[in-house]
Parts: structure tokens; C-alpha cells; sequence
């Protein structure tokens, strides 16, 4: 007798950790049910992606949604309808809210506040600070917690753990994989007089290229003493990229599509919209990211989407506001690159789905697999658009993509068999979920 399932995607084709083929995809319960040819089988709903691919969900490991306490920027809805028109299926969301994420209570607060209006899966990173240090394995296994976040320069936010006992003494208590932004503070306070005011080409001089190096060389020694395993976000040098190949028993790494894509000549016309911390520098260390990509050292994708208003954006350099969005626009960005040969769609699906359920253990994603949730990143890799401002979901509504062509679109978010966006259409509102970790269960 012919299965029954819930939902078929039919004729399309998948693009999975074994390399991409002509594949139906039946999904029951939310899950994975079956693959392959199910042309005998039947189902409540039939859906035709002829002509499209099916990629295991997009997860974006470091978005900023700014709720609570900095909601004119984005809030957990206005952030995750971003996430699901640009085909993101899940974010792990970052501490530096006001309230800081840093207790049980704040963790709670924000999953409280996801329930019912977040349009996809998502956890919270607790901050790592001085105070806490003592709470954090108890913190970092809540259920919802993506693990522990220490900034090590200081960024948008008073989030701030600048010294080498502070670091240790987080990374000696600690069980899971801690994410990090590696930017040597002592370094950025000595540097701040080479700022110069309206100028924002200035601030990769301020944020140098060793001070980068310098706090990760300081990080990836903490993790060797301590036995811990380090995160190493968004790699901004093509310094790092080579000194990490040399330490991934340790340490994994992100890149971010803006610093594979963009390159500090824009500032001559974006100015202070390119203004990013670690900062976008020259096509060298561009080069060097994609080096990173290209050798295996880089292990996952983050669009480190930091909204922040126009206006605040506009404010003379270096008082403007260090972010740029990027969770809508992470996927299109970066299918281009695909179109224009500089990535194969497998890499694309290690680094934005099997690579974050890898080294963040998280269960049950990462794979169109029988048995894993059927989230699942449907794209049109033929089709051309151009990026716009008024395409961006987020509530600061602007993009450095603006007037940016693109080749490859996601024209469907489906998480847990439910299409939550189709062309462009928010279907299904509200029905993000927690993600869960292996370390948790
Ligand atoms: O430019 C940045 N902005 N880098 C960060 O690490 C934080 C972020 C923000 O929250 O605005």
C-alpha cells in the first residue's frame, strides 16, 4: 500500500552533505519521512518545486534583534520576519540587549517573548561576564541557551570581558562551545585617537588587523590551557584565517558574508553604512576569508545582522553606530557567489546548516535526513534580482545591498514541514520554536 504523508515536495532537488540530486521529499510530524522518487505515494498536500532546490535550512548563528530594551532597532518579530523572507529557518540571537542576557531570568524573559511571535527557530546566547562567571554552567544548559558569548572588545553594548584571567576563568567552568568576538580591548583604547571624525574609512585603522590577531592569538592560548573549545565569530583577517588552520582542535570559525562580499573601497560611497566591528578591510583580507572557505578552515556562516536606524547610522563618524543588517540578505549574497563559481552549493549547505547542527550540536537539524525536522531553505538558483531597501524586513529597513544584483533567491522557508514564507509571503506567522542541543536534552 502506498504511504501517506502530511506534505510532498515533489520534483525538486535536494542539495544535502552527499551532493545534490533529483529527489521528492515527504514530510510527517514535522519530520523528514521519506526521500527519494514517492511518485506512488499519496499526501494531504502536494506541493511542485520543479525546477527549484532543496537545501537543509538555513541557521544563522549570530543575529542582534535588539528585544529587550533596543526595540526601535528590531525586535524578535521584525528580526525573525527578516530571517524567514531571506530563507533563514533558525538564528541564534546574541546577549547584548538591555537588559544584558546574563541571568536565568533574562534567558527566560527573551524565550517568553519568542513564544507566539518569533517566525523561526531560535535560541539565546547568555553573556559571559566578571559577575557571572560562577552561574554559567548551570546558564549555558538552560534549555534555549545556544551557549555562552564573551566579548573581548567592547562593541555595541557594555558587554565586556577585556582580560586573560576573566577569559580563563570562563573557559576553566564551562562545558559547551563558547562563542567569542575577538578584538583586543587594551589595543582598541590606545588606537581610539587615530579615529578620525567623519571619516569611517579610518575605523579599520582604529580596529586594526592585529588587533584582531592579537586577542584571537590570546584566545586560542586560554582554550590550550584550559582544555575548552572557543568559537572564533566573524574573521575579519586574512591573519586569523591562516593562524586558526593551524588550531581547529580548538577552535572553529565564522565568516560573515558582508567581509566575503564587501571591501573597505565602499566606504568611499556606503561611508559609515560599511561600519562594522570587526570592520570590512581590504580585498587582501577578503581574499583570505575566502581562503578560509575554500581550505575547510571556516566552519559555518553568520550574518552578524546588527540593525541599527538610519539615523543613527548618519551620525557623524565615530560616533555613528557600528552594524549593518544582514540576516534577509545572507542567503541571496551568498548564492551569488555560488553563480559566480566562488562556492559550490555543498560548501554553502556545510557552512549554513550542517556546519552550526556540527559544532553546536544541535539536534535533530542540519540534514534533509528521515528522522531530522524537515526544515528546509527552498531557492530558485537561477533567479535574478536586485536587493532593495524596501525588500528589508527589519524595522531599521536599510541594507548595504541596496541596488545590489543578485542570482539565486530563496523563494521558500519551510520549518518543520510547514511553509512559514512562500514567494515572498509570510504563510505561517508565529510558529518559531527553541532549538535543542544534544548537550541539553
Ligand atoms: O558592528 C557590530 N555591531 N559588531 C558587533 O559585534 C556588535 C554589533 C551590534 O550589536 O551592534
Amino acid at each position: 500500500m502506498a504511504e501517506t504523508y502530511d506534505r510532498i515536495f515533489k520534483n525538486g532537488t535536494i542539495a544535502n552533505q552527499d551532493g545534490v540530486h533529483r529527489s521528492d521529499l515527504a514530510v510527517k510530524d514535522g519530520k523528514v519521512a521519506a526521500l527519494g522518487d514517492l511518485s506512488r505515494a499519496s499526501a494531504g498536500e502536494i506541493v511542485d518545486v520543479r525546477g527549484l532546490h532543496l537545501l537543509p535550512g538555513v541557521i544563522d548563528t549570530q543575529v542582534h534583534f535588539r528585544e529587550p530594551g533596543l526595540t526601535h532597532k528590531e525586535d524578535l518579530e521584525t528580526g525573525s520576519r527578516a530571517a524567514v523572507m531571506g530563507g533563514v529557518t533558525g538564528v541564534f540571537e546574541m546577549p547584548n540587549t538591555n537588559p544584558l542576557t546574563v541571568t536565568a531570568e533574562a534567558l527566560e524573559d527573551k524565550l517568553a517573548r519568542a513564544n507566539g511571535r518569533m517566525h523561526c527557530e531560535h535560541a539565546f546566547f547568555i553573556g559571559g561576564t566578571h559577575e557571572n562567571v560562577a552561574d554559567l554552567p548551570d546558564l549555558e544548559r538552560l534549555p534555549g541557551c545556544a551557549g555562552v558569548k564573551v566579548f573581548m572588545g567592547s562593541s555595541t553594548g557594555s558587554l565586556l570581558v577585556e582580560d586573560d584571567e576573566g577569559v580563563r576563568n570562563i573557559l576553566r567552568v564551562i562545558r559547551r562551545r563558547a562563542a567569542f568576538h575577538s578584538e583586543d580591548e587594551p589595543r582598541l583604547n590606545d588606537r581610539k585617537h587615530l579615529r578620525v571624525p567623519g571619516d569611517p574609512s579610518s575605523h579599520p585603522v582604529w580596529r586594526d588587523v592585529e588587533a584582531a590577531m592579537k586577542c584571537t592569538r590570546r584566545l586560542v592560548a586560554l582554550a590550550r590551557e584550559t582544555g575548552a573549545r572557543i568559537h572564533v565569530l566573524h574573521i575579519s583577517t586574512a591573519e586569523e584565517m591562516r593562524f586558526l588552520a593551524d588550531h581547529k582542535d580548538v577552535a572553529t570559525v565564522e565568516a560573515t558574508p558582508h567581509h566575503l562580499t564587501l571591501d573597505d573601497t565602499l566606504y568611499a560611497t556606503l561611508g559609515t553604512k560599511l561600519q562594522m566591528n570587526p570592520p570590512v578591510r581590504s580585498a587582501l583580507h577578503r581574499d583570505g576569508i575566502w581562503w578560509g572557505v575554500h581550505q575547510g578552515v571556516v566552519d559555518v556562516l553568520g550574518s552578524d545582522h546588527a540593525p541599527h536606524t538610519l539615523e543613527e547610522k548618519e551620525h557623524p563618524y565615530p560616533e555613528s553606530h557600528s552594524g549593518m543588517t544582514g540576516v534577509q540578505t545572507y542567503v541571496p549574497i551568498m548564492l551569488t557567489h555560488v553563480a559566480h563559481g566562488r562556492l559550490s552549493l555543498e560548501r554553502f549547505v556545510d557552512l549554513s546548516s550542517a556546519g552550526p547542527a556540527r559544532i553546536f550540536n544541535i539536534a535533530s537539524k542540519g540534514r534533509l535526513a528521515v528522522g531530522f525536522d524537515a526544515d528546509i531553505t527552498v531557492v530558485d538558483l537561477k533567479k535574478k534580482k536586485t536587493i532593495t531597501n524596501q525588500w528589508i524586513a527589519s524595522r531599521s529597513q536599510w541594507t548595504p545591498y541596496d541596488g545590489v544584483p543578485v542570482e539565486g533567491w530563496a523563494v521558500g522557508t519551510v520549518i518543520r514541514g510547514q511553509r512559514v514564507m512562500w514567494d515572498g509571503e509570510l504563510v505561517t506567522p508565529g510558529a518559531g520554536a527553541p532549538f535543542r542541543f544534544l548537550e541539553t536534552l
